[in-house]
């Protein structure tokens, strides 16, 4: 492990994307005419995006070298085996289910777990929860306490209290929790990383309890360097190393590449077991396409399997946790603080609170998720309403609550930050 401590990028510039200087005036009306809702804006109107990271990493040369080498064929294409190959070797799962989006892994867990039971995780994402939900399970929430107060400066607030999950399992029975989620960093708490030692902790009793553990693992790399840089037993050891021991202490992972991977789209559900990837398996060339190619195109396939090699790198990560802490701690004033500590990408989302300062009287317009079988997430997963249904008419509906920093100050806001 390198000793750098600046956070300059480690690549040069070689292609620009021209964008469009606007004005305050054009910003407002253009915000004015989305209802406020980020979502339902043009993405030509925003000349600095904080909406989220999806998908909007530049590809490297070599990524883009990797694009020409696309084998569409319909089956076996080279490009899944490159794949594979990169997610055996850095995140060490043998079972490797392509997909277009990481919503579609969440499809396929929905409908191989369908029932009335318990699915507990460290917050939530919001389609996983609504999947867990649209398969009659209840979703419960086991993060520590310090994950919902935005001014705790605990380290790892992404951190599963097991003190809860062990409650969950006295009240119903470990046969009625048949996984638990463990979202690593945490997106609803502003990217905020689960430590080692706590993954340990919780794997081991879940194994236990034959409690299968899954991992969000859409930003993984970004956790294990939180785990390297604030766990003083991992001090000295590389990222992969222990991004492939987090994956090590779980039975499986769902991944959106649009984050971590450095592409634009794609994801993939991995498995251990080879009975749960031959289900999964059945399930995807269903929904999404045949189980090695999983909606994605083979050139896809082959800019993710590089992007992989690329984003464990410890100086990318360096440089890009960096940029996340350099801009958290830029603005002096303090109703735009982030919550503390410092986290990953997704940390942005949570200085929602500096929107208190713009038109409070105004109703955000929303993209709404289904009514659930909760009462808690009582929403609709409608399409997004028209450009111009949306001027005409505020839409208000309910998100899944929660108490974290990010809907916490969505309570004050007239925007809504919802990382995707
Ligand atoms: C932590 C996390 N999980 C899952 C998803 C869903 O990924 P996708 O948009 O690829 O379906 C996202 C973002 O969208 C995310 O940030």
């Amino acid at each position: 492990m390198s000793r750098r401590t600046s956070w300059a990028e480690p690549w040069k510039i070689k292609v620009v994307e021209p964008i469009k200087m606007t004005t305050r005036d054009e910003r407002e009306r253009a915000i004015r005419e989305a209802g406020y809702n980020t979502f339902l804006l043009k993405s030509e109107d925003c000349y600095i995006d904080l909406l989220t990271d999806s998908g909007t990493s530049a590809m490297s040369d070599r990524q883009w070298a990797g694009m020409m080498l696309g084998d569409e064929a319909y089956a076996g294409s080279a490009n899944f085996y490159a794949l594979e190959a990169a997610v055996q070797k850095y995140y060490g799962y043998e079972h490797l289910i392509p997909t277009h989006q990481a919503v579609a892994p969440r499809t396929s867990c929905r409908r191989s777990h369908q029932g009335r039971r318990l699915r507990p995780g460290n917050m939530y994402f919001t389609t996983t929860r609504l999947h867990q939900e649209l398969a009659g399970g209840t979703f419960r929430d086991v993060i520590i306490d310090e994950a919902h107060d935005p001014a705790s400066e605990h380290p790892f607030k992404g951190n599963i209290d097991l003190a809860k999950v062990e409650a969950l399992v006295a009240e119903v029975g470990a046969e009625r929790i048949p996984y638990i989620t463990i979202g690593v960093t945490v997106n609803l708490a502003g990217g905020q990383p689960v430590s080692m030692a706590n993954l340990r902790e919780v794997s081991a009793y879940c194994r236990n309890e034959g409690i299968i553990v899954i991992l969000d693992a859409t930003r993984a790399v970004e956790n294990a360097y939180f785990i390297q840089q604030r766990e003083a037993a991992t001090r000295t050891s590389p990222s992969p190393e222990i991004l492939h021991e987090i994956c090590d202490l779980s039975d499986g992972a769902t991944m959106s590449g649009k984050k971590d991977s450095l592409v634009n789209i794609g994801g993939w559900l991995a498995v251990r077991d080879p009975k749960i990837a031959e289900q999964a398996q059945n399930l995807v060339v269903v929904y999404e396409g045949l189980h090695t190619y999983g909606g994605m195109a083979g050139r896809d396939m082959q800019a993710m399997a590089i992007g992989i090699a690329e984003s464990v790198q410890d100086d990318h990560m360096r440089s890009r946790i960096g940029q996340v802490e350099y801009l958290g701690n830029s603005s002096s004033r303090p109703e735009c603080r982030s919550c503390g500590p410092s986290a990953g990408t997704p940390s942005s989302s949570t200085r929602s609170r500096c929107c208190r300062t713009s038109r409070a009287s105004s109703s955000p317009r929303r993209l709404s998720l289904p009514r659930s079988t909760s009462s808690r997430a009582s929403v609709r997963w409608s399409a997004a309403p028209s450009r111009r249904a949306a001027t005409r008419r505020p839409v208000r509906t309910a998100t899944p609550s929660s108490s974290s920093c990010a809907s916490r100050s969505r309570a004050g806001s007239t925007r809504r930050r919802t990382w995707t």
